[in-house]
């Protein structure tokens, strides 16, 4: 059961650029079954009109400046009582300036001072006014009584200063929000072991033959995993993002180390996905020393990698599920049927590669789901994020089912 879906975050929004990411949290948050409650100041309404939250979240914005009949019903008192959490994202100085001298001078700081929920801000605001010892100050503040802070990340920001100020992407705030939350704990006591990221097969001492893959999709996968109460373990080749900090990870190079590491971890997995690019072929014998540069080809013997997904869906427990991915330039759904069958998957997710949104290195992905009784579900182009937690729902559907199975047997 989803817990959820009973859960209500009021989402403080303050005059920040970062005001329309708002949007993309209050997005997911809604769809995720949470009930959204935005509350703008006038700064924000400035900025991002509160239609758009309105429109995004099913519920009427709060703001000072509404007509005093339609705020005279909306009790800051009920609403700091109902709350699950408050969340202030983007947080500028002056909203933490004001929470933590305890001055309520609008809906949003009075039911800060009223609610007993817990507090997460998302600061953001120029690196000078984030460093400068008043904010700082300020800061200590909140966080002696309990309220969280998420971020804000360092980099080059709207206002062309380069340092920490930036509000963090919207995607972190939201698994803020969920490890506060709680979120569904529909995989809980279930253990996901995945593969992620690119090989490097050895050449010789210096070289390798690599591929593109980042990581993304597989970190992806493991943090909704992770939020949904899974322990997750990651064989992850080399990859360009950092691995979810609560997952297991395990290091390897090679096609042959990661095979080697699934062989030793599956057996205690109840779901095993592929998500990795794994080389199909290595150099029969890298070189010990470096290949000196001459005017003739350098010809190289590959041989044949394991199929790692292959080998487990050959050798998997009944209750087991065994998922894949298939990178695809052209004719996906055939190719993707046929490692369905081949590697004896429970489902692939047959994604496109080599565009700029979906496959290698890409925020987005272009996927849809095969299962065996031959249905595809199609999707649009979706943030990985998002892609994986339609993945999560199917692994809770089949692990649901298998288990029904297995009583039955
Ligand atoms: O990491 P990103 O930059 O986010 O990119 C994500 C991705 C494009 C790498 C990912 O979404 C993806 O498609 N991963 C699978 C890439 C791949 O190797 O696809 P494939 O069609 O060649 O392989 C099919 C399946 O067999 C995959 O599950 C793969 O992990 C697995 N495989 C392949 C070869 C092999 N020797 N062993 C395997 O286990």
């Amino acid at each position: 059961m989803n817990t959820t879906s009973a859960k209500h975050v009021v989402l403080g929004v303050t005059g920040s650029i970062a005001a329309y990411k708002a949007c993309e949290i209050a997005s997911t948050l809604t769809k995720a079954g949470v009930k959204v409650t935005p509350v703008m100041t006038h700064s924000a309404k400035q900025l991002v009109g509160p239609a758009t939250f309105e429109g995004l979240t099913g519920n009427r914005v709060i703001s000072d400046m509404v007509e005093s009949e339609q705020n005279a019903n909306i009790d800051h008192i009920a609403l700091a009582k109902s709350a699950d959490l408050f969340l202030v994202a983007p947080a500028t100085a002056n909203i933490v300036g004001k929470a933590a001298n305890g001055i309520a001078d609008d809906w949003l700081t009075t039911a800060l001072l009223a609610t007993q929920a817990p507090i997460l801000f998302a600061p953001a605001m120029n690196t000078n006014m984030y460093t400068h010892t008043a904010v700082q100050k300020n800061i200590d503040l909140l966080m002696q009584r309990g309220c969280q802070f998420i971020g804000p990340a360092a980099g080059l920001l709207a206002c062309k200063t380069d340092g920490p100020g930036r509000m963090v992407e919207p995607e972190e705030i939201v698994d803020a929000v969920w490890s506060i939350l709680g979120r569904s704990d529909d995989l809980k006591g279930k253990h996901i072991l995945l593969t992620t990221g690119a090989n490097h097969e050895p050449i010789d001492p210096v070289r390798y033959i690599g591929n593109r893959s980042s990581g993304k999709m597989g970190f992806a996968i493991a943090q909704e995993a992770l939020a949904r109460g899974a322990e997750v373990t990651v064989i992850t080749g080399p990859a360009d993002v950092a691995p979810p900090a609560k997952a297991k990870v395990i290091q390897v190079e090679t096609a042959q180390e990661m095979s080697n590491a699934v062989m030793v971890h599956m057996d205690e997995a109840d779901v095993v996905i592929g998500a990795a690019a794994v080389a199909d072929y290595r150099v029969a014998q890298p070189a010990t020393q470096k290949h000196k540069r001459s005017t003739q080809s350098l010809s190289i013997e590959l041989c044949e990698n394991p199929d790692i997904i292959g080998t487990v869906g050959a050798q998997k427990r009944p209750e087991q599920l065994v998922i894949g991915f298939a990178a695809e330039t052209n004719d996906l759904i055939a190719h993707a049927e046929e490692k369905l069958n081949k590697k004896n998957l429970d489902l692939i997710v047959a994604n496109k590669v080599g565009t700029s949104n979906s496959g290698f290195g890409a925020e987005t992905t272009d996927a849809r789901f095969l299962f065996r009784d031959g249905t595809i579900e199609e999707h649009p182009v979706l943030p990985k994020r998002s892609l994986a937690d339609h993945l999560m729902n199917h692994i809770v559907a089949l692990l649901s089912k298998t288990a029904k199975t297995s009583v039955t047997h």
